[in-house]
């Protein structure tokens, strides 16, 4: 039975890891999957990751099972960070109206997302385009159906207009998937006011809210990062936030998230996290334990969770001087708009590179991409940047 089934084309993303890796030219440059990387080009585990895993293994009695929620420990560490700490605001869980559970990273928090709302009746997603591909194809796979609007202008901003637009014609039965952070791939994010239009809008629509938030601190900061989500759940009765530890803790192959819930009081939790619960049983049963714990040991102790926000802010930095690197190229590549990814945020941006110029960076430079024309900023460093921008010259003559 099995012949029946068509081949499938590899992920175009995980595929560029193999190309890359089949390539022996010494000055290869890797931008293509989302990755983290030093100035030295390599990609460490954290040193409050490590000292978690050591703190684990010292300290971890037992394997057994925690159920489909996961490390509640890791789950709830988190909150202050994404949720804020205010009384004002209800502090991390906004008086108990938020709850959360642990998913294999954040493609499962997302997954487990989009599957909740199709229980609930939503048919129809809004999502900004380009979009990372796996959102497109996890909709797909639950059946139901994506409604592109554009997310940036040519010029490299949000496009406001389209997003207010896409929630004010949302009818019920339709839920909007926005980019907490960083956006993926454009880098392209909204500015605080307009995430104040954003979260008026969905307050004022039938829509519901769920929030993608993989890239949290490596924007401007985790309180920075976090105003959209913020903002959003504080105008809502509902929403549901997709959270990501792959990067933040660099956590990749461990597969490290979580979806939180924000419900209208704490009483109507319970049923919603009955389903996710059942969901998730019916995915994976339960989380992978151990990245969710190496976290959970992080943020438990004070002198580990300085060293990740030390960390943090190193990647951070690091990524700021590439994009302002690039930026001062602008003139030397005219037509890439390179000076706006200076206000850009995060791992990603997009260059509107033909099909050809990208294979011609691939053949003749050894420089991998997304075919979309998506660079990991952080796969730039200061031994390959004048490289890369000699290589965009030549491709762009
Ligand atoms: C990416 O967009 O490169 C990352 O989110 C990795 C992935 O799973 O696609």
């Amino acid at each position: 039975m099995l012949d029946r089934l068509t081949a499938q084309a590899p992920d175009a993303l995980l595929a560029l890891i193999k190309m890359y890796a089949a390539d022996d030219r010494a000055d290869k440059i890797d931008l293509g999957v989302g990755v983290y990387r030093t100035n030295e080009g390599a990609t460490p585990v954290f040193k409050a990751i490590k000292a978690g895993e050591q703190a684990l293994i010292d300290e971890q009695q037992s394997k057994s099972y925690l159920g489909p929620e996961g490390d509640l420990g890791f789950v709830h560490a988190l909150m202050p960070y994404i949720f804020g700490s205010d009384p004002a605001t209800g502090g991390p869980t906004m008086d108990g109206r938020i709850e959360g559970m642990q998913t294999p990273g954040g493609t499962g928090a997302v997954r487990l997302a989009a599957a909740v709302a199709k229980a609930a009746g939503v048919t129809r997603i809004h999502m900004g385009t380009p979009s990372w591909p796996n959102h497109a194809q996890i909709l797909s796979d639950l059946d139901l159906e994506l409604v592109g609007f554009g997310h940036a202008t040519p010029e490299g901003a949000a496009n406001i207009k389209a997003v207010l637009s896409a929630i004010r014609d949302a009818r019920d039965g339709d839920a909007v998937l926005l980019h907490g952070c960083c956006h993926n791939p454009t880098g392209v994010d909204y500015t605080h006011e307009e995430w104040d239009q954003i979260a008026a809008a969905l307050a004022d629509s039938p829509v519901l809210a769920i929030l993608d938030v993989a890239y949290h601190g490596l924007g401007h900061g985790l309180e920075e990062d976090a105003y959209g989500v913020r903002r959003v759940l504080g105008a809502l009765d509902e929403a549901l936030v997709a959270y990501s530890c792959d990067k933040n803790f660099g956590m990749y192959r461990d597969r490290v998230g979580a979806l939180y819930v924000l419900a209208k009081d704490a009483g109507a939790l319970d049923p919603i996290l009955s389903n996710l619960n059942a969901l998730a049983r019916a995915s994976w049963s339960m989380p992978p334990d151990h990245g969710g714990a190496a976290v959970r040991m992080v943020l438990e102790d004070e002198g580990r969770t300085q060293m990740w926000l030390d960390e943090l802010e190193d990647m951070r930095s690091r990524m700021r001087r590439v994009r302002e690197r690039l930026a001062a190229a602008d003139n030397e590549v005219p037509g890439l708009n390179l000076a706006a990814l200076a206000d850009q945020n995060g791992l990603f941006a997009m260059l509107p590179l033909s099909k050809e110029q990208i294979a011609a960076l691939r053949d003749d430079h050894a420089i991998y991409m997304a075919g979309s024309g998506r660079i990991n900023i952080a796969g730039l460093h200061a031994g390959n940047t004048d490289k890369f921008i000699a290589a965009l010259k030549a491709v762009a003559a």
